[in-house]
């Protein structure tokens, strides 16, 4: 319990769980978002005036002009790992920390990838529907025949924390051939446990049967996937994105799929989500999801937990567990 003075306040954006709540109202006077509807950017402005601290989520734009609005405030908390809401620049130029939740979703974001991975090369959902609508009345040699998922050659484009998840799925769990494409390169032992082998973009694209995007997103990474490097996939191969919306060009992969220029996606994030391009809507080679890759309640309730602890680490004792531009701490430690 932080007493003697007045406590400082904090803004909860979206709904977290109730104890993360309570454990908050412990040390900080705090205004949460019981609705969960997205506050627009100038009500957001608003609510953070007089406010030290902010816990976040993915649909806060914590832009450079709202940072000029809010002098009060001194960390923004994310409750994900990515943190492309953050114009972190601005962040650190004004001196507010900025954290984010990474290694507590890792394995359940990698389960995510390859439960999409399998869900779009062995066509679940298209099935599902067909059987749904009643249209199955008998067994039949090629029905709703997919993609060979072991002993295939998964891509990996971003080998962070969650593509080496992935990467461990497809050579230890399904015998495939990993191959991946990073910045840098895993150092010789991670590879080794990965079973993975780093290969240039071009021959990632060419090579690999189901690829898997995990990269962060960024200026750079804006369409790493587009038309270009679509017409270098296989006609055979499946793209699985759960990175994030604008990595992919949507517009481009939607003719891609209609044109069979590769076989499927599964796509769990989305240029503008949520809405969702149309011509992605009304295809049925694709397998599409709300944005639900750290969806199980364990690690939901770690992240926001971590987003919290991070809000009281430096507001009540100078400290981050996970910064993300940790040069603030050593100008105002
Ligand atoms: C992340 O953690 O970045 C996820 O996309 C959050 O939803």
């Amino acid at each position: 319990m932080t007493s003697g003075r007045a406590r400082p306040a904090v803004l909860v954006a979206r709904r977290v769980f109730p104890d993360v709540l309570a454990g908050l109202q412990r040390h900080f006077e705090v205004e949460a978002n019981d609705t969960d509807e997205v506050w627009s950017p100038e009500e957001l402005r608003q609510r953070l005036q007089g406010k030290a601290g902010a816990l976040t989520t993915g649909s806060e734009r914590i832009s450079a002009e709202l940072l000029a609005a809010c002098p009060d405030l001194r960390v923004v908390a994310n409750m994900a790992v990515g943190f492309n809401n953050f114009d972190v620049a601005a962040c650190t130029a004004q001196g507010v920390l900025a954290t984010n939740t990474p290694d507590v979703l890792t394995e359940t974001t990698a389960d995510f990838g390859f439960a999409l991975l399998l869900a779009t090369a062995r066509r679940l959902t298209e099935s599902e529907h067909f059987l749904r609508a009643g249209l199955w009345n008998r067994w039949s040699v090629d029905m709703f025949a997919g993609a060979e998922v072991h002993g295939s050659t998964l891509g990996i484009l971003g080998m962070g924390r969650i593509g080496q998840g992935i990467a461990r799925r497809g050579a230890h769990g399904f015998g495939m051939r990993v191959l991946y494409h990073n910045r840098s390169r895993l150092s010789p032992a991670t590879e080794a446990d990965c079973r993975a082998e780093w290969v240039p973009k071009a021959d990632l694209l060419a090579q690999a049967d189901h690829l898997v995007l995990v990269l962060p997103y960024s200026a750079a990474s804006h369409h790493a996937i587009g038309a270009a490097e679509l017409a270098l996939m296989k006609p055979t191969a499946t793209l699985v994105n759960i990175a994030r919306g604008g990595i992919v060009d949507d517009e481009a992969l939607a003719h891609a799929l209609r044109t069979r220029q590769i076989a499927a996606a599964g796509l769990d994030v989305f240029e503008g989500e949520p809405t969702v391009h149309p011509e992605l809507l009304a295809l049925s080679n694709v397998v599409l999801t709300p944005h639900i890759a750290s969806a199980t309640l364990p690690t939901r309730r770690a992240m926001a937990q971590l987003a919290a602890d991070n809000l009281v680490a430096f507001l009540v004792e100078g400290r981050a567990l996970t910064p993300i531009n940790p040069d603030v701490l050593t100008r105002v430690g």
